[in-house]
C-alpha cells in the first residue's frame, strides 16, 4: 500500500512520527511537508527529534493570509497527488495543511474509476465554536474523509451526531504513542532554564484569538504574575506580537525559543502545573499526570475536564491564581483513567488504512454525501 501523508505544521510532525514507523514496516510512505512551519524550531528540529527522514516533497508555502495559504498548497500538491497515485491520502488534525490536503484528495482521481481514499486522524474533535479557523478546518475534513481515525469516544459521538458514524473508527490517540516513546528519553533534555526554576508553571500560547490582539496577550502576561516562575516557549505567532507591541512581561515570567518535542516532554513531566491554548500541549499534560489550565473558554478534550485534571479559564484572568491555589485541582493523587488509548493508535491506525487498500471507487463519493444528507441528526447540532 502506497500512502502520501500530508504534514506541515508542528504538532503534525509528532503525530505522523508512530504512524510512519508502524507503515513502513510492510508499506511505502511518501511524506509530504506543506512548509506551513518552516523556522528550524518549528520543522526541522522536529525531524531530528522524531528520528524521521526528510520529507519527500518540501511545497514550501510558507506564512500567509489564510485563503492565500490554502490555495498555495492545494495547487502545489495537486500535481503530486496526480504524480504519486497513492492509495490513499492521509492527513492530520485541523490546520490550513489539513484543509488543503482534504480537498485535494477528495477531488483526486486515478485512471480506471478509482481514487485515492482519504483518511483523516483526530477525526470528529469539535469545540462548537465556529470563530476558530481550526473548527472550520475540521468540520471540512471530517466530511470530506472517507476514513475517519477518531481519538476518544467523544468524538466518534461527534462524528454520530453529524452523521459520519458510518465511516468512522475509534482507534485511540497517536499522540499516546509518541508521548510514550519520548518520555524514556526525556530526562537528559530538560532545558537549563527549568532545573534552574525548579516548581514551575509551564506556559504556551499561540491562538489567534489569545496572541494576536497586543492587550489580550499583556492581559494574559498579568494574569500569570505570580510568585511561581514562569517558563514560557514562545511560539513565533506570540514573539511577533510581543515583539511589535513591546510588551513588558512579568519579572517572573522566562520566555525560551520554542523548544524541540523531547525538551518539551521533560518540560511536561517536571512543571508543578501546566497553563496553556494548545490542544496537544492539554493532552500531554494530562499523560504526564500535571494539571492544566485552558486558557481557552472551550476545549476539544473535554474528558480531562471531567476527570479533574483540567480547568477551562475562560476570559477571568484571575481564574490563573484561582486553580493554581485550588488545592484540590491541584492535588496529583485523583484518578487517572486511560482517556486515550492504549499507546497502540498508530498500529490502529494503519490497519484501518489497510482495510482500504487499493484506493476506493470513484462511486462511494456519491452513497458518502447520500449517508450525510440522510442523517437525520445532522440538523440536532
Ligand atoms: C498553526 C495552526 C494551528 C496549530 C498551530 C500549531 C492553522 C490555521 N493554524 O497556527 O491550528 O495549532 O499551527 O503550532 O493552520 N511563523 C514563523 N515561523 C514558522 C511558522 C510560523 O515565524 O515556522 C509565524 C509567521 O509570522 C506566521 C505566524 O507565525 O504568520 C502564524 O503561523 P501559521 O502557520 O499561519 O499559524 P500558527 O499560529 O502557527
Ligand atoms: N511542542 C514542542 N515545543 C514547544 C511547544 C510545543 O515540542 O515549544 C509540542 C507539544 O509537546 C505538542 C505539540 O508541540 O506535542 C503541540 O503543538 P502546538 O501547541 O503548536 O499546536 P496544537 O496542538 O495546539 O495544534
Amino acid at each position: 500500500m502506497k500512502v502520501l501523508t500530508v504534514v506541515g505544521a508542528r504538532p503534525q510532525f509528532i503525530k505522523a512520527a508512530p504512524v510512519r514507523r508502524v507503515l513502513l514496516a510492510t508499506h511505502t510512505e511518501v511524506l509530504v511537508h506543506t512548509g506551513q512551519h518552516y523556522d528550524d524550531a518549528m520543522s526541522a528540529a522536529f525531524f531530528r527529534d522524531l528520528e524521521i527522514p526528510e520529507p519527500d516533497v518540501n511545497l514550501e508555502v510558507g506564512s500567509g493570509p489564510h485563503g492565500a495559504q490554502t490555495a498555495e498548497m492545494i495547487l502545489r500538491l495537486e500535481p503530486v497527488v496526480e504524480a504519486e497515485r497513492p492509495d490513499g491520502v492521509l492527513v492530520y488534525g485541523d490546520t490550513n495543511s489539513t484543509l488543503a490536503a482534504a480537498v485535494v484528495a477528495s477531488k483526486a482521481a486515478h485512471a480506471g474509476g478509482r481514487r485515492p481514499w482519504l483518511a483523516h486522524v483526530e477525526a470528529g474533535l469539535r469545540s462548537f465554536n465556529r470563530a476558530m479557523p481550526e473548527e472550520r478546518n475540521r468540520v471540512v475534513a471530517d466530511h470530506l474523509a472517507d476514513l475517519l481515525l477518531a481519538p476518544t469516544p467523544s468524538a466518534m459521538q461527534n462524528l454520530e451526531h453529524e452523521g459520519l458514524a458510518g465511516r468512522a473508527e475509534l482507534v485511540g490517540d497517536v499522540m499516546v504513542d509518541a508521548f510514550d516513546w519520548a518520555v524514556p528519553q526525556a530526562a537528559d533534555h530538560l532545558p537549563p532554564a527549568a532545573r534552574a526554576h525548579p516548581g514551575y508553571l509551564l506556559l504556551t500560547m499561540h491562538r489567534a484569538e489569545n496572541v494576536d490582539d497586543p492587550e489580550r496577550l499583556a492581559r494574559w502576561m498579568q494574569a500569570v504574575r505570580l510568585e511561581m516562575p514562569v517558563i514560557f516557549p514562545l511560539h513565533p505567532r506570540t514573539r511577533r506580537t510581543l515583539g511589535a507591541a513591546a510588551t513588558r512581561l512579568p519579572p517572573n515570567v522566562l520566555t525560551i525559543d520554542p523548544v524541540g518535542y523531547l525538551e518539551m516532554v521533560a518540560l511536561e513531566l517536571n512543571a508543578a502545573a501546566i497553563a496553556t491554548d494548545s490542544g496537544g500541549v492539554q493532552k500531554e499534560a494530562y499523560l504526564a499526570g500535571i494539571p492544566c489550565l485552558t486558557l481557552r473558554t472551550e476545549t476539544e478534550w473535554v474528558e480531562t475536564v471531567a476527570a479533574g485534571w483540567n480547568r477551562v479559564i475562560g476570559d477571568d484572568d484571575s481564574g490563573v491564581r484561582t486553580a493554581l491555589d485550588d488545592r484540590s485541582f491541584m492535588d496529583r493523587s485523583r484518578p487517572h483513567p486511560a482517556l486515550f488509548g492504549d499507546g497502540h493508535a498508530a498500529e490502529q491506525t494503519v490497519a484501518a488504512l489497510e482495510r482500504h487498500q487499493g484506493g476506493v471507487p470513484t462511486e462511494s463519493v456519491k452513497a458518502a454525501s447520500a449517508q450525510v444528507v440522510d442523517a437525520p441528526q445532522a440538523a440536532a447540532r
